[in-house]
């Protein structure tokens, strides 16, 4: 029978990640794979998590299944944090799924189901999963200008030009905050125009929200979600809690859709229901235990998010560190986009030659593309990369 599958291609980032633990330069630095990591080069785990994780496990009772929506109480403790005292709240319905990769997967089946003939429009670039998962659901995936390379900002007017063109039969993906991979995020005056633009041609926006609490704040990263789920009558959202509460291997996430009544929003929930039956069920409990215990407590909740200011905090303070350096060291400002863009990422729009050079020559590891991960810098080591970049051409 497995005569016939090819050998498997290698996952860009991840065979990165293989790489880089093989090396054994003492020097080397892993700037590939998304997660967060502290000064000391560690992913750790949030306070507030392991507050929440021993409470839970003193306390838990029995690991019965769960029903198909998941843990209910980590459903309404998000649709709270994310809608709380919008008109939307009313008219939502959340279901965890195993991280946003699953939520993506089953919103993406969704919108397969309720309009077969629903084309998936994605920014230049995306995230390196939309694509295949929005295929792997039947759908037709387009792209929409969104990355100046020049400029290292958003080309909005480039943007807008081209959502102004969809209907009703097209779904816009947009990313909720620090936009991966380029770091480089709309401004919310583009954000009200989507609004308007949606509320004018009929399509649907679908918000995948992965970074809440990396950018300006937990309330500030989603500002431009809010905007869209106050004024339209319908849309789609995706959450991870991967790296807003360092979750990454417990897979929690949440899919919601927002309908122009609740009946509507409640019918597409059986209809998730449905199609998380057929492929896994229901997604795993403990993630999503914390998060709702960490939500419904106001203390732990404060602490939570002072954890998540500060990993903020030092992003930010690694992207004003570096574009310093890249200063002095370049005798240029050319570097201080560095400073403009949010969350963990940015696009450096080095080439696969200097991706390469950089990899073999300074054990330096960046995802092809140039994608950086700023939170995977230690401060002391900016010289050095700053060095090395300068040094193939940057
Ligand atoms: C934009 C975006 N969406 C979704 C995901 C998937 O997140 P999860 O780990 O929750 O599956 C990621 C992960 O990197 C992401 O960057």
């Amino acid at each position: 029978m497995f005569e016939a599958i090819d050998k498997a291609k290698d996952d860009p980032i991840l065979s990165l990640g293989i790489a880089y633990q093989q090396d054994t330069r003492a020097n080397k630095l892993d700037l590939g794979i998304g997660v967060y990591r502290n000064e000391q080069g560690n992913t750790p785990v949030m306070k507030a998590v392991s507050v929440a994780a021993q409470r839970l496990l003193c306390a838990q009772t029995t690991q019965a299944y769960l029903g198909l929506a998941g843990n209910t109480d980590y459903n309404q403790a998000m649709l709270d944090l994310l809608l709380m005292d919008s008109p939307a709240h009313g008219r939502c319905i959340g279901i965890q799924t195993p991280g946003a990769s699953g939520a993506l997967r089953l919103l993406a089946d969704l919108i397969a189901s309720a309009k077969p003939n629903a084309k998936v429009w994605l920014s230049t670039p995306s995230y390196v999963n939309h694509q295949p998962i929005m295929q792997a659901a039947g759908l037709e995936v387009a792209f929409y200008p969104y990355f100046d390379p020049l400029t290292k900002q958003v080309d909005e007017a480039a943007m807008l030009a081209q959502i102004s063109k969809l209907g009703p039969d097209d779904v816009l993906l947009l990313h909720g905050c620090c936009h991966n991979p380029t770091g480089a995020d709309m401004s919310i005056e583009a954000w009200q125009q989507i609004a308007q633009l949606a509320l004018n041609n009929g399509f649907l926006p679908f918000v995948d929200l992965a970074y809440q609490g990396f950018g300006e704040g937990i309330d500030q990263d989603i500002g431009g979600l809010r905007l869209l789920a106050d004024n339209l009558p319908e849309l789609l959202i995706t959450c991870s809690n991967s790296k807003s509460f360092g979750l990454y291997r417990e897979r929690t996430g949440i899919a919601i859709v927002i309908g122009q009544t609740l009946q509507h929003a409640s019918n597409a929930r059986g209809k998730l229901f449905e199609l998380a039956r057929r492929s896994y069920t229901m997604p795993p409990n403990w993630g999503a235990a914390i998060v709702a215990e960490i939500l419904n407590d106001p203390l732990l909740k404060q602490q939570w998010q002072d954890e998540l200011n500060a990993m903020s905090l030092r992003m930010r303070g690694l992207r004003q560190a570096l574009a310093e350096e890249f200063r002095l060291q370049s005798n240029s400002d050319r570097f201080d986009y560095l400073t403009a863009h949010q969350g963990m990422f940015s696009l450096t729009g080095f080439s696969l030659a200097q991706t390469e050079q950089l990899r073999e020559q300074y054990g330096i590891y960046i995802v092809g593309g140039g994608r950086i991960n700023i939170a995977g810098l230690a401060k002391h080591a900016i010289p050095q990369l700053v060095n090395a970049c300068l040094a193939v051409g940057a």
